[in-house]
């Protein structure tokens, strides 16, 4: 096809969100982030803002633009490389036939389809009907738009998306077989965690909870790391984080969650196996020292991110979308234009 790679296409869409924690960061960002630097020869990558999927629930509009320019800074500060030519940057709603896509792909599927969908039964739960929004309920046919419009293969994606993946296979499947061959259709859940590595469960739990996953929804603030936090800030939240009474370090989730938390925030932040940590701290009696060793971690990694932060030069992030979004327009407009054919509308 015309403005088609002839490289296969790794996609995946990352919402803006404020309010960053170091479990968003090291769950999600930094994993993104090297999974486009590894496969940026062999692959097109396509990353991109859902800037259209951020309001399907209630949101402060007044702050969107701005976090979602927050993002992008913070992606480059932690790594993302924008100079290379495989790698696209770019927001959905700069790409006009994301929209226009969903609604035709929103006519070929069916109400019971999107009913069954178990994010969207989580998400509208006990609210009123009339409260639960239209985009809430066909999120998962502007995810497929998003992915079918650049031929897709890979879109690396957690548990709680694998539902829309499929979702994204059936209708291309469904619009290949009555028009004919229109879409790629994307590798199935199974070979994307093969492709990808089924993720290794990290999971940063709140610091006074351990038993709990690190969320931003938190009301303290006191168990989680915000990776705009000061230094300081942090590393007393390190040192108050919730242990236990046994007195022996050992990275056991059951036993001690509270240490073991620790250990693995202290392996990310200092980039080294977990096993090597754990070899070395395993037995110590005195937790106030592996305290101390995590919070002073903590303290230098926020230091040196919120300093590449600062130094991001938004002038080459704003030219690299322009860039981006140009050349997506086209890719997408080239699919949407089979499409439009394949319906009648051309
Ligand atoms: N639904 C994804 C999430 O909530 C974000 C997303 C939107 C996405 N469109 C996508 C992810 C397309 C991968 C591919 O995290």
């Amino acid at each position: 096809m015309l403005f088609r790679s002839s490289k296969q296409v790794i996609l995946t869409g990352i919402r803006a969100n404020n309010d960053l924690t170091i479990g968003n960061y090291f769950g999600a960002i930094l994993p993104m982030i090297d999974m486009a630097k590894k496969h940026s020869k062999d692959y097109q990558i396509n990353l991109f803002i859902p800037d259209l999927h951020s309001f399907t629930t209630p949101i402060d509009h007044s702050k969107l633009q701005e976090q979602i320019m927050h993002n992008l800074r913070l992606f480059v500060a932690a790594g993302l490389p924008l100079d290379s030519p495989n790698v696209h940057i770019y927001r959905q709603s700069y790409v006009p036939a994301h929209s226009e896509l969903a609604w035709i792909l929103d006519c070929f599927t069916g109400v019971g389809e999107m009913n069954r969908m178990t994010q969207f039964k989580d998400k509208s739960k006990g609210l009123n009907d009339d409260r639960v929004s239209m985009g809430l309920f066909n999120y998962p046919v502007l995810m497929a738009a998003d992915i079918l419009l650049y031929g897709a293969s890979y879109v690396p994606v957690g548990d709680d998306q694998s539902q829309h993946l499929e979702f994204t296979r059936d209708i291309a499947i469904r619009m290949n077989e009555k028009f004919g061959d229109l879409f790629t259709v994307p590798e199935p859940v199974k070979k994307q965690h093969e492709f990808f590595g089924k993720d290794q469960g990290l999971r940063i739990k709140d610091l006074q909870n351990p038993l709990k996953k690190m969320s931003k929804s938190d009301e303290s603030g006191k168990g989680v790391v915000f990776l705009g936090d000061e230094p300081e800030k942090a590393a007393k939240k390190i040192m108050a984080a919730a242990t236990d009474s046994l007195g022996k370090v050992k990275f056991d989730w059951v036993k001690q969650p509270g240490i073991t938390n620790l250990l693995q925030i202290y392996a990310l932040l200092v980039e080294k196996p977990q096993a090597e940590i754990n070899a070395r701290w395993e037995g110590e009696t005195k937790y106030g020292e592996l305290k101390k060793a995590v919070a002073d971690a903590m303290a230098g990694f926020l230091q040196g991110l919120q300093a590449r932060y600062e130094a991001v030069d938004m002038s080459a992030v704003l030219e690299k979308l322009n860039k981006s979004e140009a050349e997506m327009n086209k890719v997408a407009n080239n699919t949407l234009e089979l499409v439009q054919k394949a319906v009648g509308l051309r």
